[in-house]
């Protein structure tokens, strides 16, 4: 397949969105960042440039950390129930002279000692991943409908390793900067670079995790940041010539791989869902790529296919949409495996509390704006985005760092079948054929690996948010991720 021409994508994503509730943000920004992707010229869409300086200088950017982790030691979230971990919560300088800070939330496990450390981002871009991961997906509290209280998660991910959620850049979620310019200059560049001193400086203030086994996951537009923080490291490491960051693997999720084929994937997915027809999706085949463009037959097909995905969550297409989210005055009974449609609501209130703030050591130079799960200034004005971001995900590969890719298959933003095919362009060789794979004793989905060490593992039922909908296929996932070993099935 051809490219799409820069006319489809920009129409491609106007009207997909239905705006239910506050939630399902982060993909909603990622279909409005495709097309301001390709409206935007100024966007830098080639190979990705590491970073605004080459070659950093350790001892510049490596601040003092004595007494910030006691500092950052959370007692007690408001209406948290009791648990047996350690939390932590604060901010990191990533930059000085602009006065750049980037916010974290950390979830040890129970016995942190014995498991890796797991960094967690989501995506967006400009998308929080307090409201995502920590807070609706695989964090150890999900909120309550009355906006004020918290239940317990029982398949939170640092069951299987400690966790830490980081908003990423500045301007997400907690993260702030004091240089406004700074919001309308980021991009995927400035994003890795920040992150990965905002690592070195949390391994300072964390010793005890220096040499521990570390991990990066995350979904959506964190297709780009884990695979782009991961040159990084890899570079750093090589430029101190020892192991700064222990980097041992990287996951991703529902993940923006490689433009082309993430688009056409996408209508793939929906005509074989039975959300379009075949012969709009054929339309769209046939007239909207750059060898064969017709603008008029393209645009009319287009609006059949975004007509006919209005009024159902695209990023869970069988799961009900959030038709009210007020609060209630008395948290509602969670359902014990499923998040609440208007969860983000719910997140939104609790997050913007004071009392929440001041016991998570967020917002201290009081932020000008309030706390959002995704910040859409950000991604208007962001400065570059690669179209692939495979040569990086070879890049791991040939360094010897695990590369797993995983989709929940009831996503129709970044379906199945555009990890599929993302993955096809790789032009790896099958190693263990597709098979499915056991939880619980029933299919929790299908994987298939391939030469060179990269794994695709699909999770059934699971929307683009896949521990929300997923949790327990979601944890026995990562679990095996990180410990190397393929989940048990049928060969
Ligand atoms: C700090 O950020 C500014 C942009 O706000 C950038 O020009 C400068 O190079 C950055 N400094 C370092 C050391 O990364
Ligand atoms: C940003 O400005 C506030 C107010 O002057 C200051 O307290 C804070 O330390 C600054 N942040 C950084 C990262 O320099
Ligand atoms: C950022 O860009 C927007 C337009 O996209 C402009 O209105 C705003 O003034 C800019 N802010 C800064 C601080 O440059
Ligand atoms: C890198 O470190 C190794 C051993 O730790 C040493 O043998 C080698 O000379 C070093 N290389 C450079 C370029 O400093
Ligand atoms: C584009 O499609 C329309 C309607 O399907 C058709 O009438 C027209 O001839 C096509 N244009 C080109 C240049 O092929
Ligand atoms: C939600 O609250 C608003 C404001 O209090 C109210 O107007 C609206 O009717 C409520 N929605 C539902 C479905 O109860
Ligand atoms: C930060 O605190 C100020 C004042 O308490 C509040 O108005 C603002 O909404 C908060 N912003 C964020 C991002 O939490
Ligand atoms: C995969 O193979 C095709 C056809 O040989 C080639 O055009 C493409 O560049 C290859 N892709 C990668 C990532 O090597």
């Amino acid at each position: 397949m051809g490219k799409f021409t820069y006319f489809l994508v920009f129409t491609l994503f106007l009207s997909s969105f239905v705006a239910s509730s506050l939630g399902k943000k982060q993909g909603d920004v990622l279909s409005k960042f495709y097309k301001a992707k390709q409206k935007n010229s100024a966007f830098r869409k080639s190979y990705f440039k590491a970073a605004d300086v080459e070659n950093v200088e350790l001892d510049k950017v490596i601040l003092p950390q004595e007494g910030s982790k006691a500092k950052d030691w959370i007692n007690k979230l408001p209406g948290q129930p009791p648990v047996k971990f350690q939390q932590y919560g604060g901010y990191v300088t990533v930059n000085q002279s602009a006065g750049r800070a980037l916010y974290y939330y950390f979830t040890e496990a129970e016995n942190s000692e014995s498991l890796p450390l797991l960094l967690w981002l989501n995506g967006g871009p400009g998308c929080s991943s307090m409201a995502y991961g920590a807070m609706e997906e695989l964090g150890p509290f999900r909120v309550n409908s009355d906006g004020k209280t918290l239940h317990r998660n029982s398949y939170a991910w640092n069951r299987a390793a400690n966790v830490l959620f980081l908003e990423s850049p500045a301007g997400v979620g907690f993260s702030y900067t004091n240089t406004s310019s700074d919001l309308n200059t980021t991009g995927d560049s400035r994003t890795a670079n920040d992150n990965v001193v905002f690592l070195l400086n949390w391994l300072e203030r964390f010793p005890e995790y220096k040499n521990r086994d570390f991990y990066i996951s995350g979904e959506s537009y964190a297709g780009h940041y884990v695979p782009q923080l991961a040159h990084e490291i890899l570079k750093h490491n090589k430029q101190a010539n020892k192991t700064l960051i222990n980097l041992k693997g990287i996951i991703i999720g529902n993940a923006v791989i490689n433009d082309d084929t993430d688009i056409i994937g996408m209508y793939e997915y929906f005509a074989s869902h039975a959300l379009i027809s075949d012969e709009t999706y054929h339309d769209i085949q046939n007239s909207c790529f750059v060898q064969n463009y017709n603008e008029s037959k393209c645009n009319s097909a287009i609006a059949i296919s975004d007509n006919n995905i209005n009024h159902l969550d695209i990023y869970n297409i069988y799961f009900p949409l959030c038709k009210n989210g007020n609060l209630t005055k008395y948290p509602k009974i969670p359902p014990p495996l499923q998040i609440d449609p208007c969860s983000t609501d719910y997140i939104y209130a609790y997050l913007n509390r004071q009392d929440v703030q001041d016991a998570l050591h967020a917002n201290v130079t009081n932020i000008k704006y309030e706390w959002e799960s995704c910040s859409n200034s950000l991604f208007y004005n962001w400065k570059d985005s690669p179209v692939t971001i495979v040569p990086l995900l070879r890049e791991s590969l040939a360094n010897g760092v695990r590369v797993w890719i995983f989709s929940g298959d009831t996503d129709g933003r970044v379906p199945v079948t555009s990890s599929k095919r993302s993955i096809q362009a790789m032009n790896l060789t099958v190693d263990q054929p597709w098979r499915s794979w056991l939880n619980g004793g029933e299919v929790g989905g299908y994987v298939e690996t391939y030469k060179g060490g990269l794994a695709f593992a699909t999770v059934r039922g699971a929307g683009h948010e896949v521990p929300s909908y997923q949790p327990a296929r979601a944890l026995s996932l990562i679990s095996h991720f990180l410990s190397g070993t393929l989940p048990p099935g049928d060969h």
